[in-house]
């Protein structure tokens, strides 16, 4: 499949945001076989198509909005201490090995456990889905029968606990405090989400923020302890109470070496031009966020790691109507499972070499396959 890359800051910008980029992978003049591929496996055999990644104005409008009725920034700050809660716990299970592999043990189950607390899926369903969701992170972005699998599994999961909910919520109306049943009541001028529209909102809310937030512990994690100094200067300034180092060091972090490395597909609907270059309709398009973060005309020095950093306007989270609706969320999870390493095991340190450290395929995302590190073991 052929497809132009942009990649200097200000065309990245300018196309993100540009409306003649469609997200709908109908434009797209290639075969149906090729059609679709947004980065989720097993998506185009799926009614998950109608997820907002995937559609245009006006949907996308109807859908972000009242998905953003449920799932709002106080939401997320009310959720805090069960993420300090679920990190601690994380944390305690490998504490007093003195070693353990920071992806599995502790980047991939977090934001697992934290989304599915918040969207309200019991606790004891909640290893069902560290599972699915470990095929899809083991296999992710190949058509793999297994992942498929996965994801059908977890759609179905969904559309029933949407339907469960529904019937508590009409038998008896009491405000449920998680996000599904936030999506059930969300309505807009009286037109509510359809349970498929809820089951695929569900799914991509978990799909979008889940390996995109391990890769920001494990990418993070593997910066600090590959730059001493900076490290050096966020627990110190943690030791004293300043979180301010944490807050524009995970903005860095996601500048540096941020989760996802191109933005997902754009497909365009009518002649265009970017950065000079004609664009044909029906031609893909993807955004390299990864390049635009590093661009010399937007940001000095930037090969360099400055957790200080302060002009740092990244595209880690995209931007324009598609910008990451899960921002806070992966803020806050980002922040607490940093500070609480540093903190926690003040002596961590890689047990290999870097070189021999393995970085996952895929086209979209980037993060490790694993992070094997050591401590002092504390009980
Ligand atoms: C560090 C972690 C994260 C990063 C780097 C990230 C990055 C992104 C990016 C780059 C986009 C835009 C893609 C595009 O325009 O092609 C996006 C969209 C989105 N993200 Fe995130 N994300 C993260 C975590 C999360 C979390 C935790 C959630 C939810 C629980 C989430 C939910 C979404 C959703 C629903 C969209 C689609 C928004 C729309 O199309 O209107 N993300 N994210």
């Amino acid at each position: 499949m052929e497809a132009w890359l942009v990649t200097r800051y200000a065309d990245a910008k300018q196309a993100l945001a540009d409306q003649r980029l469609s997200k709908n992978p109908a434009h797209h003049d290639e075969p149906a076989h090729a059609k679709g591929k947004t980065g989720i496996p097993g998506e185009r055999k799926a009614e998950l198509m109608t997820h907002l990644l995937n559609i245009d104005p006006p949907d996308h409008t109807r859908l972000r909005r009242l998905v953003s009725k449920a799932f709002t920034p106080r939401r997320v700050a009310e959720f805090a201490p069960r993420v300090q809660e679920l990190t601690d716990d994380l944390l305690d299970r490998f504490a007093r090995n003195g070693s353990a592999d920071l992806i599995h043990e502790f980047a991939f189950p977090l934001p697992i456990y934290a989304i599915c607390d918040l969207l309200g899926v019991p606790r004891e369903d909640q290893d069902d889905f560290r599972d699915w969701a470990g095929m899809m992170i083991r296999h992710g972005g190949g058509p793999r029968g297994g992942v498929a699998r996965s994801v059908k599994k977890m759609r179905g999961y969904l559309a029933d606990l949407i339907h469960r909910k529904r019937e508590s919520l009409s038998a008896e109306p009491v405000p449920g405090e998680d996000l599904i049943s936030g999506l059930i009541r969300a309505s807009d001028h009286g037109e509510h989400l359809t349970e498929n529209e809820a089951a695929a909102m569900a799914f991509i809310l978990l799909f979008a923020g889940f390996e995109t937030t391990v890769n920001l512990i494990g990418n993070g994690t593997y910066a600090l302890l590959t730059h001493p100094e900076q490290r050096t200067r966020l627990q110190q300034a943690l030791a004293t109470g300043d979180r301010g180092l944490l807050e524009t060091g995970v903005e860095e972090l996601l500048r540096y070496d941020g989760p996802v490395e191109l933005a997902t597909w754009r497909f365009a609907t009518q002649p265009l031009t970017i950065g000079g270059q004609d664009i044909a309709p029906g031609d893909p398009v993807l955004v390299v966020l990864a390049a635009a973060d590093r661009d010399p005309q937007r940001f000095a020095d930037p090969d360099t790691l400055d957790l200080a950093r302060r002009d740092n306007q990244h595209l880690g989270y995209g931007h324009g109507i598609h910008y990451c609706l899960g921002a806070p969320l992966a803020r806050l999870e980002g922040q607490t499972a940093l500070a609480t390493l540093l903190t926690r095991l003040p002596d961590l340190r890689l047990a290999v070499d870097p070189s021999e450290l393995r970085w996952r395929g895929g086209l979209i995302m980037r993060g490790l396959r694993t992070l094997p590190v050591e401590f002092t073991p504390i009980s």
